[in-house]
Order: C-alpha cells, then structure tokens, then sequence
C-alpha cells in the first residue's frame, strides 16, 4: 500500500478532496492510505498559535519550527520509519509528470507538508525536508492545492488505482508530447461534429490520426517539449510529411495570373531566384507581385533528362516544369497547388499527354507537398547544375 501523510492547517479540506471519486475508492480498497494532520495539535501553547513574525522583519508571520517538527516526528514514530518529505514552495523544482513517475517508482511512503501565512521557518527545511517542489511559477494561499495535486499525480499512477495502466500511459506528458483531442457522444453538438476518423472503426486509422493531432498539439502549444521529441521513425516522418503538405493550404490573398517572363520581368523580381532567365519561363503573380517563377519546356519522347535510378512512364511528349523560385513570404500558403493547376493548363493547351517535372533536392517543402498530389515519383537525375528529383502526371 502506498501511504501519503499531510502536514496541514485544514485537514478536513484536504481529506474530503481526496476521499472522492477515483483515490476514494483506492482507498477503500487499500491501494493507497492518505492521512491528513493538523499542525496546530503539536503546538505547546493554549491558544495552538502555530504562527510568528519573521526574525528582520517583513510582511507578515510564517509557521514555526516546532510544531511542524512535532507533527512530523509524530507521524515518523507512527509509521516506524522515516518518510521521504516533501515541502510545497514555490521557491522549490517546478513539478512534472517524470516527479511523479519517480515518486510512485521510489517510495512507498510520502509526508507532504503544506506551508501558510508566509512560509515556514527555514530550518525545519533543513533539517527535516528532502525536496521542495513548486506547482508553477505563481503563488498560492497556501500549500494545500499544491500538495493535493502532488497526491493526486503520484497516487493514480500506484498499480490498482486506475482499472489498467494504459490509462496513464495514453496521456499528456507520459512521452514527453500532448495529448490528442477527445470526442464523446453525440456525434453533432451545438453544430460542431466529430471528426470523421474516430466513427469509421478502422483502429489503425485512428491511431494514426490520434498521433498526429498529439505532434500537433505538442508543436503548437509547447514548443519546449517539441523540440525534446523523437520523430526519426518512418511513420512519424510520413505524419510530419502530411502536415506540411497540408500547411501549405493557406489561401493566397489575391487571385492568381501567369505572364510569360521576360528579361526585364525576371529581372526586376525581388525575392532569390535562378539568376539567367530560362527559355519557356512565367511569373505567377498575385495582385501586382510576381509570386513565383517557373519554366515550362517543351521535352522530346526520347529525352529522359538521364533519370539516374528510374524512368518516365512512356516515351511521349511533355512539358517538363522547374520552380525557379519563390517569394518566401508565401510559404505555407496554397502557392504550390495554385502553381501546379496553371502549369496544369499551359501544359494542355499545348496539347502534352504528360506534366513532368524536376523539383530541387533542397526545395524540402515542395518535396513534401509532391507526396500529398497526384504526381508519381519515377527517380533522381541531374538538371541545370543542381541535384532534382523526377515527378510526372498524366494530364487526362
Ligand atoms: C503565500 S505562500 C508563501 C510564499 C513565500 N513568501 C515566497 O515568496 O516564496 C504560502 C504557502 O503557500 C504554498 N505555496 C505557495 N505557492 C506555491 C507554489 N507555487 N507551489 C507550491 N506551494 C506553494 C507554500 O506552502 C507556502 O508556504
């Protein structure tokens, strides 16, 4: 049994809270123990005046050293061994899941000491306390939350307190990410509904798209814990492919036009791009600002463009396409897409079977947003000085 004592001036409070639901009925069947005590009983004064101004001044009284060693010698003595003790401070180490993993891994039993007023008597806690622990960077009253949350995270992680242990370890912070959002029933509520996924019964489905929404979460609200992540594994790089694709689906402010580049165009274009104009080249523009850059060159039925570990599908006809760059402030917006339907529509009215294209090696979130689009890879090759990879589409 795992057993926590509390060292409090409102036992009542914390008892009751901790006697509910969950830790309650672990209680009542002896997974764990919690006890509360009242400071104020081992006071060797009438009034049971737990409390004294500071030695130098300062705003206000803190809790004496005596009753709370006598509290905490009594509790000692009771339970014939000396508990690991833990002092709730806000000067103490900010608690996290991994404290409360080491505190149900590493003892059996706990003392909490809850301060109040304006803390506790410094050599108390030099004396008697093994480590301070904080709840966050703020202040409470007193120290009695702080120590039922520390009750609370260490408790149900103890064997029997909750029906099975995937219940923890399916949560927020137990690998160090977020957890994913949660949907019960009904299916449509105040017009908002489910996401499609979770009601189709395919598991694998749902698990994948649990682990997404968590890298999301993680990424998006805890930056910090983001960047501790692992993400190396095969399905994790797939996941993280998809989500930029789909990032890139942020509406371009203005509507979309192609204008076929000259000198003087390609030269007055702002952001870095190929430095000599190629033949067949256009400016995709939006608004006034010329967006993008790319050619569209006609390709004969032989020319592979020396695909070095892989082919074209047929030898035909096509008009091969090379982003030659990009305004950098679009990124993550429906650029590509918006680029890829007018190359689309030149390369048509050309009358070409194929839209092949040569995507730079170093161009990461093109590449990414190939996988989420109609375009086959078919290998790497070799064009105009830079390493490429070579994608095509069947224009129907
Ligand atoms: C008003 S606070 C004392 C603050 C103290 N004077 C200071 O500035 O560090 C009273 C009691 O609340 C508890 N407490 C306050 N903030 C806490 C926090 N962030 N985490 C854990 N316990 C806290 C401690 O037990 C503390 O003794």
């Amino acid at each position: 049994m795992y057993h926590i004592d509390i060292m409090t001036l409102f036992p009542d409070t914390v008892g009751d809270v901790l006697s509910e639901s969950i830790l309650g009925r672990a209680q009542e069947r002896d997974y764990i123990r919690i006890l509360t005590h009242q400071i104020r009983d081992y006071t060797k004064n009438k009034q049971k005046q737990v409390d004294d101004y500071p030695y130098g001044g300062g705003q206000g009284a803190i809790l004496q050293a005596d009753p709370l060693y006598q509290c905490w010698d009594h509790i000692r003595q009771e339970r014939q061994c000396r508990p690991h003790t833990i002092y709730l401070s806000p000067c103490g180490k900010t608690f996290t899941q991994e404290d409360a993993r080491r505190l149900a891994r590493e003892y059996d039993h706990l003392i909490l000491v809850c301060g109040h007023y304006e803390g506790i008597d410094q050599r108390f806690i030099d004396g008697y306390v093994d480590e301070e622990i904080s709840l966050g960077d703020f202040v409470l009253t007193g120290g009695e939350i702080a120590a039922m949350a520390v009750a609370d995270a260490v408790c149900r992680l103890i064997p029997g307190v909750l029906s099975h242990d995937a219940c923890f370890e399916d949560e927020s912070h137990w690998n160090g990410m977020l957890e994913y959002p949660q949907y019960s029933r009904p299916a449509q509520w105040h017009g908002m509904e489910v996401p499609k996924v979770l009601t189709c019964g395919d598991h694998k489905k749902v698990e994948r798209w649990r682990r997404k929404q968590s890298i999301l979460r993680t990424r998006d609200r805890r930056p910090d814990l983001y960047a501790q992540l692992d993400l190396s594994s095969k399905e994790d790089q797939k996941l993280l492919a998809e989500i930029r694709a789909e990032e890139l689906l942020r509406p371009l402010p203005h509507p979309v036009y192609t204008v076929p580049a000259t000198p003087e165009l390609w030269a007055s274009i702002p952001w870095p791009h190929t430095d000599a104009m190629p033949p067949h080249s256009y400016l995709l523009c939006h608004g006034p600002e010329p967006a993008a850059c790319f050619s569209l060159e006609p390709l004969e039925a032989e020319d592979d463009l020396g695909i070095q570990d892989g082919k074209w599908s047929a030898p035909e006809r096509s008009m091969l396409l090379t982003l030659h760059g990009q305004d950098p402030a679009l990124l993550h917006t429906d650029l590509v897409d918006k680029l890829l339907d007018r190359a689309e529509e030149l390369a048509r009215q050309a009358g070409s079977p194929w839209l092949r294209m040569a995507v730079s090696k170093k161009d990461k979130e093109l590449l990414a947003h190939m996988k989420a689009v109609n375009f086959q890879y078919r290998g790497n090759l070799e064009y105009q000085g830079a390493r490429r990879v070579a994608y095509e589409l069947r224009l129907k």
